[in-house]
Formats: structure tokens, C-alpha cells, sequence
């Protein structure tokens, strides 16, 4: 029996993805994790202690440590992390050990809202609803340069908008769980959408989920 309402939220970098899972979560009282930063925490935790990005048996150990209730976005949004981290995802001894803490942490009631790259096609592939969004890189890099402007720091736009190319290459490339929408995923391009606009098309489909649930 199924006890937990579970929205598959995927997409690439900068998408707006984030911002619209949090929403949905509020919304329904539903638990949120992004998975983006279970994968940055192990990068961290490698930086921290020194240890080597390319060493799966060390970086699977890490990952086996990884508390999910301890994950501080403020910590873990740092650019070098989000570099590391893209390193490590392509591992699949990590993505196993990470997918088995996000499936449970999916199970909990009423629902949840889980957000990445994967959850659609591999960690969630049941949900009952799954959202793809994206935006071209164009738009994407345009709001990741105006967030670390916004946010008082300096930034060249044509190197934000190669690192959103780079990682979309090392998203998509991967061989395991590569970045891909699910087959029944809806498909959202906010590239020319509000936030909120998105956030209402997305709740038409929940709701319309949630009735036949
Ligand atoms: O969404 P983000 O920038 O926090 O993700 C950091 C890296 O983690 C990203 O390059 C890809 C990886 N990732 C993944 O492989 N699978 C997920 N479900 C979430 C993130």
C-alpha cells in the first residue's frame, strides 16, 4: 500500500526547479529534498577531509555516511561544490548508496516532493506525478549570473553561461541515470514562464493526480 504521495520533480541546472519544488511542498504540507545536495555533500565531505574526487571506494564510503536531516543549503551552494559534486555523480557505487536514502526519505507521509535529475527515470520511477523542468541555457545562465550579482559578488556572463553548457554536458553524458525526461514526464520550459505561472500549471496536475489517488 502506498503511503506517500510522491511528485518527481527533474531537470537541468538553473531550471528554477528548486524554487518551484519548495513551492509545491508548501503548498501540499508535503516533505521536500532536494537531491542535488546529498550528491554536494559527499563532495564536500571529501574536499573537507582531503580526500581524492576520483576514488569510487572512498567516495561510496562517504556517501553510506551521508545524514539527509543534516544537508544546509546555505553550506552546500558553493559553485566549487556543485563542480565537485557533478564529478562524484557520475559514480555509480555513490548513486546507489544515495537513490536507497532518497527512495526512503520518498516513503514518508502524506507525500513528498523530490527534486534532481534522476527521481523520474530511477528513483521514483512510480510517482504518480513527474514534472520535467527545464529553460534553454541562454535563459538559465542569465538567472544564475543575476543571482551571484544580486547576491554582491562579481561574474563574467560568457563564464556562467559555459559552466551551465559544461554541466549540462556532464548531466546528460553520464552513462549511469543519465539527465533525461521520464517518458510520462510533463513537460514545463519556464523559459519564457514565471515562476508562478509554473507553479499553477504544476498544481493543475497534481490536483488532477491527487483526485484519481
Ligand atoms: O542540482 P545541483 O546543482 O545541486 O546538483 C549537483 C550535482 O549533483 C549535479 O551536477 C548533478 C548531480 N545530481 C545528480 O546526478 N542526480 C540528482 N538526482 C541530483 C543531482
Amino acid at each position: 500500500m502506498t503511503t506517500s504521495f510522491i511528485i518527481a520533480i527533474d531537470g537541468p541546472a538553473a531550471a528554477g526547479k528548486g524554487t518551484l519544488s519548495r513551492l509545491i511542498a508548501a503548498h501540499y504540507g508535503f516533505h521536500h529534498l532536494d537531491t542535488g545536495l546529498t550528491y554536494r555533500a559527499v563532495a564536500k565531505a571529501l574536499l573537507d577531509a582531503g580526500l581524492p574526487l576520483d576514488d569510487e571506494t572512498v567516495a561510496e564510503r562517504t556517501s553510506l555516511d551521508i545524514e539527509l536531516a543534516g544537508l544546509d543549503r546555505s553550506v552546500l551552494a558553493q559553485h566549487q561544490i556543485g563542480e565537485a559534486a557533478s564529478k562524484i555523480a557520475v559514480m555509480p557505487a555513490v548513486r546507489r548508496a544515495l537513490v536507497a536514502a532518497q527512495r526512503k526519505f520518498a516513503a514518508r507521509a502524506p507525500g513528498t516532493v523530490l527534486d534532481g535529475r534522476d527521481i523520474g527515470t530511477v528513483v521514483c520511477p512510480d510517482a504518480p506525478v513527474k514534472l520535467y523542468v527545464t529553460a534553454s541555457p541562454d535563459v538559465r545562465a542569465r538567472r544564475r549570473y543575476d543571482e551571484i550579482i544580486g547576491g554582491g559578488a562579481a561574474a563574467d556572463f560568457d563564464a556562467v553561461f559555459a559552466d551551465v553548457k559544461k554541466r549540462d554536458e556532464r548531466d546528460m553524458g553520464r552513462a549511469d541515470s543519465p539527465l533525461k525526461p521520464a517518458d510520462d514526464a510533463h513537460l514545463l520550459d519556464t523559459s519564457e514562464m514565471s515562476i508562478d505561472a509554473a507553479f499553477q500549471a504544476a498544481c493543475e496536475l497534481i490536483d488532477a493526480a491527487l483526485k484519481k489517488d
